[in-house]
């Protein structure tokens, strides 16, 4: 009896909060990433995230201190199981319900955490080992989440827009890559459909516009394209914009494999607003404008989906809350947040999407847009410590014997013998030498790029040239 009347009320509470007008109309959560040393506690953390009006968060893990800081707040929130458990979870429900136990239960309902994601890219290719215990482990944790009654909470994996083979730009011949077709993506589909979860997708049109900047309309990029339109020759479907086009490649993929009506759910987008010289498009002009008009476009009344799936109701997280000063990689890597690190915006934006952009500030113009041409050479940042300058030195030079030649003793440019200085060609000749096969300007922090020749007398910098 008691339970038919819960049973009773809860319907009711469905029916009324989805009628309401100020009930959330998709989720407009915030990446919270941590991969800093000098970034707020968690709970001015999240005093910064309502300031901004998320209605969501997404740790990359399950810390304690920053789901007691959400204890009592609105916010829904996601959780994650870290890759390095995927295998042993997915042999072992006791350690599945230990995890749940642990970093769910404690917190909940209190903290509304609505999301558990396992594992992080895991079908991307540098976690081949893990594909094949992925779907077993979040099976695992969706037993323990009804084991504990936490029926409000979705398990999923959020993927990268590599599972998808052929190019996202034809989104009809969407197609799953064929070496996790049959094998994983059926039994995670599968998964994902019986249980009214969510596909979960992380998807940059940045870095897809960025490799062909010259192809690409970048206004079509950012949703501000007024006369730029993409007609799928086989659907017929019409695009106005990029991130439409790469999440129709999912849903046709999808539809392939016989699930036409798994929701989606961006798990993670977002623009930097800054990077290095060689990083087309990364300023604040554009990271506003492609995050404010994506808020716009899916808090939009009635819900605006994609032309593959008008009306679908897509909610998102924004990567990310912070600029993050130790996330290695390139520049831009460190430069995807909402805030600074001290808490101040990067630029305004209202996540509820109810501020109109004439209110806000004017942003700075950018003046990276067109590719660069010309010499960058890569040098010791300001700051450097020496003891780690020493560390990178060390490194930088015991690659290859060619890398350092000329700073040795009777080399061109081993007087003046100055460390520093020695540093900056170090690292310019390495990132020259290794520049092709990925390597970055960063050297844990300690380089930058840089436009201005630092050449001197004879000794000549070995250059990138663009
Ligand atoms: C859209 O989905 C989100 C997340 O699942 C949910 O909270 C929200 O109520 C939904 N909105 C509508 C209008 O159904
Ligand atoms: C996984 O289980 C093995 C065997 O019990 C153990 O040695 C290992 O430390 C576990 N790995 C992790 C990441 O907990
Ligand atoms: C499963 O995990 C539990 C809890 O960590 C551990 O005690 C147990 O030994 C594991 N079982 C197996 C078969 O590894
Ligand atoms: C959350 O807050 C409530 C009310 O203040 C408190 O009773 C509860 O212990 C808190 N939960 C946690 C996990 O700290
Ligand atoms: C469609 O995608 C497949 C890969 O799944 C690719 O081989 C084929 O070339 C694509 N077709 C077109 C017209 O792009
Ligand atoms: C997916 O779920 C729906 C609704 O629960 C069900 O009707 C459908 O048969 C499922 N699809 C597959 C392929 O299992
Ligand atoms: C499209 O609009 C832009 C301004 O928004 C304008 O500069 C451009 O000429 C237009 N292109 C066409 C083909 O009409
Ligand atoms: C916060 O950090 C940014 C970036 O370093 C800086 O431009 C700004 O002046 C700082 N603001 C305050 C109030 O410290
Ligand atoms: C958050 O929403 C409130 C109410 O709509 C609004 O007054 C406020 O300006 C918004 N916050 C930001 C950072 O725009
Ligand atoms: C540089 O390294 C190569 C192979 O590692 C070696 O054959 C060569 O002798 C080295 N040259 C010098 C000058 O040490």
């Amino acid at each position: 009896m008691a339970l038919l009347a819960l049973h009773l009320f809860s319907a009711l509470a469905f029916v009324v909060s989805s009628s309401s007008a100020t009930s959330i109309i998709s989720q407009i959560g915030v990446c919270y990433g941590q991969l800093g040393n000098n970034l707020p506690t968690p709970s001015k953390s999240i005093q910064l995230l309502q300031k901004l009006n998320a209605t969501g968060v997404k740790l990359y893990d399950a810390d304690p201190n920053i789901l007691n800081a959400l204890n009592g707040t609105k916010i829904h929130i996601t959780v994650m199981v870290p890759n390095e458990l995927i295998i042993n979870i997915s042999s072992n429900q006791t350690l599945a319900d230990q995890w749940v136990q642990h970093n769910v239960v404690p917190y909940y309902p209190r903290a509304m955490i609505r999301y558990i994601l396992v594992g992080n890219e895991v079908l991307s290719y540098n976690f081949k080992p893990l594909w094949f215990y992925l779907v077993p482990a979040m099976k695992k944790i969706h037993l323990s989440t009804e084991t504990f009654g936490l029926s409000s909470i979705k398990v999923g994996t959020p993927l990268a827009i590599d599972v998808v083979e052929s190019s996202v730009l034809l989104p009809s011949n969407g197609t799953f890559r064929s070496d996790i077709s049959n094998k994983i993506m059926k039994p995670l589909l599968q998964f994902l459909n019986s249980t009214k979860s969510f596909f979960f997708i992380d998807v940059y049109p940045y870095f897809e516009w960025a490799s062909k900047p010259n192809s690409i309309s970048l206004d079509y990029t950012l949703f501000a394209a007024q006369n730029v339109t993409f007609k799928d020759p086989v659907s017929g479907l019409i695009y106005r914009n990029l991130l439409d086009q790469m999440l129709d490649s999912v849903v046709f993929a999808m539809n392939k494999l016989g699930y036409p009506s798994i929701p989606l759910f961006i798990a993670e987008t977002g623009w930097p607003n800054d990077g290095d010289i060689d990083q087309i498009g990364a300023n604040i002009y554009n990271a506003a404008t492609y995050n404010r008009n994506l808020v716009k476009k899916f808090t939009a009344k009635p819900l605006v989906g994609t032309p593959a799936r008008p009306g679908a109701n897509i909610s998102v997280n924004i990567f990310a809350l912070y600029n993050e000063n130790q996330k290695p990689g390139p520049s831009t890597e460190r430069h995807f947040g909402l805030l600074h690190a001290n808490g101040t915006n990067v630029y305004d934006i209202d996540l509820s999407g109810k501020t109109p952009d004439s209110t806000y500030s004017p942003l700075p113009q950018p003046t990276n847009n067109k590719p660069y041409k010309g010499k960058i050479w890569c040098v010791v940042a300001q700051g450097a410590s020496w003891t780690e300058l020493g560390r990178e030195l060390d490194f930088a030079c015991g690659q290859d014997n060619r890398t350092c030649e000329a700073i040795r003793p009777g080399g061109k440019c081993y007087k003046p013998n100055w460390f520093v200085l020695h540093a900056s060609y170090a690292f310019s000749s390495y990132w020259a030498q290794f520049r092709q096969t990925g390597e970055t300007c960063f050297f844990n922090g300690l380089a930058v790029q840089t436009s201005k020749d630092p050449s001197y007398l004879s000794c000549q910098f070995p250059s990138v040239n663009l």
